[in-house]
């Protein structure tokens, strides 16, 4: 191109490579403190939202920790999730895990506009996604950890990714244990992490078949959810994935799966007379465990890929790639 076929732009481009390339060399891992010079203020902001949005849309806060779920199962966490579609390639949020089902991005755009204000060009959308869904947790009840941080984001997306990383809710015990370990997570992992059913809503459409077909599901249960979901057809209506504490972080999750009340076929698997039954016996009567379980598989789920030092951007909108990243391909062909 034009502009770069002059010296000063090559210099430029150098230049770039090379800063981008020093700074990567000081922050090659994730770390606690990643911010803490460079935006003290990250945490309040986030908490003061979140704070906010709890308030006002209960719900929210348990789409927002699905948010870093399926960010970190589809190529590391790297805030691919929030690339909208582009003329050049589908991101992942039409993708069927996805479409119609993720929520919490405009809230996401606002707490990055609160913090680019404030530290510009610094956060990362893949670190604020991992801060946002521990403090989602930590507003209903549940457990805090320290978020890990350093993250940059990433400059695509794979629309077909997420069918083949998000574990799916038709899938029997077997599959789902596959699932999890493609990403390194054991049995237990498994559980812990899924206990975050604990919190939020399904679509009838999701657990459709179980309501219908499945023997093991308390009958009573299975009635009233044939009642309302098929009462004027609409199979988008929501139900909790915890029948009992619909809102609370808390471990009655696991004791609904005890009663045969698990409301995906999925989340059933997980006491259907097999492994992974131990883990809800375990985290049903001890919810310290499974508060201690959960916050170090959360650690973990948000260790997954991370792109460090010159790897990605930090993307200016959660939304798009950031112009000069472009720019930069440009120049270096
Ligand atoms: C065992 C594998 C899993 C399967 C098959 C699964 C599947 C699903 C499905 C089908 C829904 C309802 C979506 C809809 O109706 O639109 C859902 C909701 C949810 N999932 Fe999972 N999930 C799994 C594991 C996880 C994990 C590991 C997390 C978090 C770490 C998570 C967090 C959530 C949350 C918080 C909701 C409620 C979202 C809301 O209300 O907006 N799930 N999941
Ligand atoms: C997108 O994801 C699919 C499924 O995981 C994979 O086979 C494919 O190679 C990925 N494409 C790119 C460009 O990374
Ligand atoms: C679980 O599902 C997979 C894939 O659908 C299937 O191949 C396998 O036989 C099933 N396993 C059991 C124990 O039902
Ligand atoms: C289904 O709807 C009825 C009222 O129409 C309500 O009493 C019942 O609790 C609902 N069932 C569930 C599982 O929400
Ligand atoms: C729960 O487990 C923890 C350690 O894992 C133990 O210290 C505690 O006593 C247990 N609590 C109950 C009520 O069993």
């Amino acid at each position: 191109m034009d502009s770069c076929s002059s010296k000063k732009p090559i210099t430029l481009c150098l230049g770039i490579f090379l800063f981008l390339f020093l700074v990567g060399m000081a922050y090659a891992q994730l770390s606690s403190n990643f911010y803490s010079s460079s935006c003290p203020k990250l945490f309040p902001i986030i908490r003061a939202e979140i704070d906010y949005i709890v308030s006002k849309d209960k719900r929210m806060v348990a789409s927002l920790l699905r948010l870093h779920f399926h960010d970190c199962f589809v190529n590391g966490c790297d805030a691919s999730i929030l690339l909208d579609d582009t003329e050049t390639f589908n991101g992942e949020k039409t993708a069927p895990p996805n479409f119609n089902s993720l929520r919490g991005y405009d809230l996401i755009d606002t707490i990055k506009l609160q913090v680019e204000t404030l530290c510009p060009g610094v956060v990362s959308c893949a670190d604020i996604l991992a801060i946002v869904a521990r403090d989602a947790v930590v507003s209903v009840g549940g457990p805090s950890w320290s978020v890990e941080l350093g993250r940059r984001d990433s400059t695509t997306a794979n629309f077909s990714a997420p069918s083949t990383d998000i574990p799916a809710p038709d899938m029997n015990l077997s599959a789902l244990t596959a699932a999890f370990a493609k990403k390194g997570f054991t049995f237990k992992e498994m559980v812990a992490l899924t206990g975050s059913h604990t919190i939020g809503q399904a679509r009838c459409l999701t657990f459709q078949t179980r309501i219908n077909n499945e023997p093991n599901i308390d009958s009573q249960f299975a009635a009233s959810l044939r009642a309302n979901c098929s009462s004027n057809g609409d199979l988008n209506i929501l139900f909790p994935l915890d029948t009992t504490t619909p809102m609370a972080f808390d471990n009655a999750y696991f004791k609904n799966l005890q009663s045969q009340k698990g409301l995906l076929h999925s989340d059933q698997q997980l006491f259907s007379g097999g492994y992974a039954d131990r883990f809800v016996n375990t985290y049903s009567s001890n919810s310290t465990t499974f508060f201690s379980d959960f916050a170090s598989a959360m650690v973990k789920m948000g260790n997954l890929n991370p792109l460090t030092g010159t790897s990605g951007e930090i993307r200016t909108n959660c939304r798009k790639i950031n112009a000069h990243y472009v720019y930069e391909l440009v120049c270096s062909i």
